[in-house]
């Protein structure tokens, strides 16, 4: 009887595990894709934008004047130059992984994908890969053996080949938004124009805001550092008020570019996935003039907002630049996919979450603004004053979750917003996972990442806070 009793507890845990009776092996590994994505662009955006402004500060450096300045711009250089590094690592670790998703996770993705998904994939590698893995490693150990020129190079060639690496994988991404230069041939997709995969009109307008987020969030992260290392050590002051400077405007720059391709990208989806807008906007109905939802109490279910607060024709001035246009809302647009594609649900199922993510990220990118505002005119126009702020600046890192925040609404929003489809009028994303899946293999792996993920984290985190600490930039060699 114990025996009986236990094998059935047993299976009971197996079903649990296995079985489809909790949560099936589509909603798994679109969950564990969701994580590991998110977690691996908590370090994308910074490798862009640290890569940057590392090569503009040894740029600085080696074309600085005196013998005591030099020092310590080298010095700095090798500050930023380690977080860069710390991070790159984590970045690295976590991108592998993201690849074998589609052979494990999603093989009728990539069965029906591969032809085309798999050449910007191989480009990253070929072109954009390769230059960042050879030069980081020249920039690392030939700090007395290249000439300064050479090794500044070194360090731009890496900011090049990291950004050049995101453009591929966008151009992939935004073949699943927006599928161009193909035909299908049974039952695959298979690529006609490489011309026009590569300058499909959605790779501008996610590449420019991915790459704008990516100077914000690297920006950001230098004035946060900074500004702890100003409150907190009298030694090096003087050389983090000088990076502290010019972060606010590489920051700036950033936070300003955003905002722009954000709009832009936004009125762009109008035409190339209107559904995607409609819901990010809540808009149920369409309407002429349009009125934009600053918040809203979205049913679903029903398909309309049970409250919300409008200000009257502004959705329509977001898209049209004018207080007259209409805008396409949720229902019609389902009429319109129903028309198209046949029966089924075509609205993406987490209108709420898409609504309010994009309202976090768009208010996160306004704080930003505010902060480098408010930081830039204290250390341009109130120089003397800093010693006085000091305190505050000690909390400064308190703020450094902003631009994550932003970044994974962002990605939210995007990949949300796709759903149902994965790749947007071609293949559904329940139809991509791998047949022979099963839920108790993606938990598996899913707690097994998840952990993994966590721990590597806090270590990349001690690490950098360890070093940011000990680290100081005096005069002395
Ligand atoms: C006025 C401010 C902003 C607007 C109008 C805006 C607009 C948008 C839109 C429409 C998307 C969806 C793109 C798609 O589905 O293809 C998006 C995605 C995204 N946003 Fe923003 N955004 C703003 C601010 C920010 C800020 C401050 C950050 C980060 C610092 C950010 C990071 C991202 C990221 C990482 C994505 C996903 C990748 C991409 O599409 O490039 N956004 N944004």
């Amino acid at each position: 009887m114990p025996r009986f009793l236990l094998s059935a507890e047993t299976l009971n845990v197996t079903k649990f595990l296995m079985g489809s009776d909790f949560m099936d092996a589509l909603i798994l590994s679109r969950l564990q894709f969701a994580i590991t994505t998110l977690y691996h662009f908590l370090f994308v955006p910074v490798t862009l934008g640290l890569s940057i402004f590392v090569a503009l500060l040894e740029t600085w450096y080696i074309f600085s004047g005196s013998y005591e300045e030099r020092i310590k711009l080298k010095k700095l250089v090798k500050f930023f130059g380690t977080i860069f590094l710390i991070n790159f690592a984590m970045g690295v670790v976590t991108g592998i992984v993201q690849e074998f998703h589609f052979g494990m996770n999603w093989s009728e993705y990539a069965r029906f994908m591969g032809d085309i998904f798999g050449a910007p994939l191989a480009l990253e590698a070929l072109t954009a890969f390769f230059i960042e893995s050879t030069f980081i490693g020249l920039w690392i150990f030939g700090w007395d053996k290249l000439s300064e020129k050479l090794h500044c190079l070194c360090i731009w060639l890496v900011a090049f080949g990291s950004n050049l690496s995101a453009f591929w994988i966008l151009v992939a991404n935004s073949f699943m938004q927006h599928p161009v230069g193909y035909a299908i041939e049974d039952g695959r997709a298979v690529m006609t124009d490489f011309i026009e995969l590569v300058t499909n009109p959605y790779v501008l307008g996610e590449y420019s805001h991915a790459l704008f987020a990516g100077i914000t969030t690297g920006g950001f992260l230098v004035i946060v550092v900074s500004a702890w290392k100003i409150a907190t050590d009298e030694d090096s002051r003087e050389m983090f008020i000088r990076t502290m400077r010019r972060a606010v405007l590489y920051t700036l720059l950033g936070t300003l570019g955003v905002m722009g391709s954000g709009h832009m990208h936004a009125q762009y989806l109008a035409t190339a996935n209107p559904m995607k807008l409609a819901s990010f906007e809540a808009l149920w109905e369409t309407e002429n003039p349009a009125p934009f939802a600053v918040v809203a109490d979205i049913n679903q279910e029903a398909r309309r907002n049970d409250s919300e607060i409008l200000i009257p024709k502004m959705f329509s001035f977001m898209v049209h630049n004018s207080f007259s246009g209409e805008v396409k809302g949720i229902n019609d647009l389902q009429r319109e996919a129903v028309e198209k594609y046949g029966s089924g649900y075509y609205i993406p199922n987490d209108v709420r979450g898409m609504f309010w993510s994009f309202r976090a990220m768009v208010g996160t990118g306004g704080l930003l603004l505010l902060i480098v505002l408010v930081t830039g005119f204290l250390f341009i126009f109130q120089q003397s004053k800093i010693r006085e702020h000091a305190c505050c600046l000690k909390f400064m890192p308190l703020l450094l979750p902003l631009p994550f925040i932003a970044n994974s609404a962002g990605w939210y929003i995007a990949e949300a917003g796709r759903q149902p489809w994965i790749v947007v009028g071609l293949q559904k994303t329940a139809v991509a996972v791998s047949p022979n899946l099963s839920a108790g293999e993606v938990w598996i792996t899913l707690i097994g990442f998840t952990a993994i993920y966590l721990f590597l984290a806090a270590l990349a985190v001690l690490a950098a806070v360890m070093f940011i600490r000990r680290t100081k930039i005096t005069e002395e060699e």
